[in-house]
């Protein structure tokens, strides 16, 4: 069974992130969100995704098992709490947040949840910085085909 993700966040990043697990034989894209509707419907359309205008909806829905947060670093928080409240398994990028307080908040949630959480970390120097971090089970990423690793390791 694949780990179906729904997006978070359609921006430049997000469409790295599609392109890349576009060939995984365990991960496919299902659901785009973004306040900016073209965004959305631009990556929905070159991926065969579904459009959600409510991210509950992706967060409430039984055939979404993860989420994908491409989203500006100030909405991290918020968006990484209400997924890990909701059981999805999250990989979140980079930076992580914008404050402390706010990373010990996304620990907390996440340690409380069943979900496996992933920060987008893509260099050797950064990936040290997030492994000293307290997530019960966290990965720190090197690449993009780390990052697909990383989630087809969270199906296990
Ligand atoms: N672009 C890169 O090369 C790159 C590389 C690594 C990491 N990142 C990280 O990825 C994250 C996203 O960056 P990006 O470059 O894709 O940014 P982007 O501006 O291209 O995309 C962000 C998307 O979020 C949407 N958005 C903004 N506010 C929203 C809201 N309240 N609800 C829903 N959608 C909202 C925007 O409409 C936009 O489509 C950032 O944390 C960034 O640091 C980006």
């Amino acid at each position: 069974m694949k780990l179906r993700i729904g997006v978070m966040g359609c921006g430049t990043a997000a469409h790295f992130h599609a392109a890349a697990c576009r060939s995984s034989e365990k991960i496919k894209f299902v659901s785009a969100f973004d306040t900016n509707i073209e965004n959305a419907k631009k990556l929905a359309d070159i991926y065969s995704l579904t459009v959600s205008r409510d991210y509950h909806d992706i967060l409430r829905s039984d055939e979404i098992d993860a989420v994908l947060i491409t989203l500006p670093h100030y909405l991290h928080t918020e968006f990484t709490v209400a997924a890990a409240e909701a059981g999805k398994h999250i990989l979140c990028e980079k930076p992580m947040a914008p404050t402390l307080e706010e990373c010990d908040t996304m620990m907390r949630a996440v340690k409380k949840a069943v979900a496996v959480a992933l920060m987008g970390y893509l260099s050797a120097k950064t990936g040290k910085i997030v492994t000293r971090s307290d997530f019960e089970r966290v990965a720190s990423t090197q690449g993009t085909r780390s990052i697909i690793t990383g989630l087809e390791k969270a199906t296990v």
